[in-house]
């Protein structure tokens, strides 16, 4: 009589099966999961309280980032635009529209409107925009193709790799001045090298890695 019926070799290769799937599972688990966009929130849109869209107001209507984001070259923030920027237009324009109901009770209240953050760091982590502005590096190498978004979506995953990975070789990241705010800038023939941009913005990649770069 056999041990094994002559169904076991079966069973035996279903079971090392499920084991083997168990542990690309397992896998998948532990090391691609930690660098998805689900867990870093990357490509969120956070609920805002009116949709406002960079896609018409940047693109569409050719307004400057400066415009609404004041403060973006002279300090750490760049600024959210108070109501009374909307209204300059929004006087004049759509001022029956109900999508815009909010902005206008915020300013007959005189209450700011509420927007929820698409960017924040930890408290810990020092950063600053003017620095990076005047260095030639573009807002969209840091928050994505936002003229093209109808509503904002968060570009970057913002970890430390992310910053590090720049830091240690900004050279393919940075353009002419003239150009940070352009949202649609592409590389082409008469752009300055990466390396030439490095010199005449006098930027040392050896110490921007420094932890008391970001850490003080
Ligand atoms: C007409 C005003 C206006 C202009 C012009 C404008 N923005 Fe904005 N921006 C806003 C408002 C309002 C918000 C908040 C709502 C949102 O997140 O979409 C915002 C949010 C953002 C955010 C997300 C901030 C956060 O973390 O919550 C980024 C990044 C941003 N803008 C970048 C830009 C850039 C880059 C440009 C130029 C290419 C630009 N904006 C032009 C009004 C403007
Ligand atoms: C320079 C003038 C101008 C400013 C400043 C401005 N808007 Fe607009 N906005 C417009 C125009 C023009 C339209 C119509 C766009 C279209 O239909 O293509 C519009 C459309 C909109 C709409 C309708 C949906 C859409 O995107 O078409 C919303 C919502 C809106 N604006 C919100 C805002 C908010 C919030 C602010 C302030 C942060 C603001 N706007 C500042 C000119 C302006
Ligand atoms: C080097 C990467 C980088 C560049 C370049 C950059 N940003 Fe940011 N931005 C960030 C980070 C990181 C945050 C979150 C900051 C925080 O939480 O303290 C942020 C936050 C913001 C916010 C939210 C409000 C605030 O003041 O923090 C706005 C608006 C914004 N950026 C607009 C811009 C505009 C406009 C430009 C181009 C002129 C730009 N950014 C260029 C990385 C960048
Ligand atoms: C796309 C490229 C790029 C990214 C992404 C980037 N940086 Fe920078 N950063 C630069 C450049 C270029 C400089 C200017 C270096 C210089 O002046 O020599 C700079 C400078 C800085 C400085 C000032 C350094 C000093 O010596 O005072 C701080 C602080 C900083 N970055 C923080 C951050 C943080 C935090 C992040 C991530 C949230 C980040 N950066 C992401 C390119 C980048
Ligand atoms: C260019 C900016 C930058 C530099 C340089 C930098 N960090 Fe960070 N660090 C960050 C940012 C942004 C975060 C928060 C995002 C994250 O957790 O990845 C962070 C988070 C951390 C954390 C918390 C980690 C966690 O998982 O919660 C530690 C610890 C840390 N950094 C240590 C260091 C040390 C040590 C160095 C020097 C070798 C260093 N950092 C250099 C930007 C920087």
């Amino acid at each position: 009589m056999a041990i094994f019926g002559p169904r076991a070799n079966l069973f035996m290769n279903i079971a090392l099966l499920t084991t083997a799937g168990l542990f690309v599972f397992l896998l998948i688990l532990v090391w691609v999961v930690p660098v998805m966009g689900y867990n870093s929130q990357e490509r969120y849109i956070p609920p805002q309280p009116v949709p406002f869209s960079h896609k018409h107001h940047v693109s569409g209507l050719g307004l400057d980032c400066r415009y609404c984001h004041t403060t973006v070259e002279v300090s750490q923030n760049a600024g959210i635009p108070p109501t009374h920027t909307c209204m300059t237009c929004h006087s004049q324009i759509w001022t029956n529209a109900e999508i815009l109901a909010p902005v206008r009770q915020s300013l007959a209240e005189n209450k700011p409107l509420r927007w929820a953050r698409v960017y924040t760091l930890p408290d810990y982590v020092y950063f600053d925009h003017s620095i990076h502005i005047a260095k030639g590096v573009g807002c969209t190498e840091c928050h994505g193709p936002i003229g093209d978004m109808p509503l904002t979506w968060k570009a970057t995953t913002l970890y430390m790799s992310w910053c590090l990975s720049c830091h240690r070789d900004p050279a393919p990241h940075l353009r002419p001045r003239d150009q940070v705010f352009n949202p649609h800038w592409r590389r082409n023939g008469d752009t300055p090298s990466g390396d030439q941009l490095m010199a005449e913005y006098h930027i040392h990649p050896e110490t921007l890695s420094d932890c008391g770069v970001c850490h003080r």
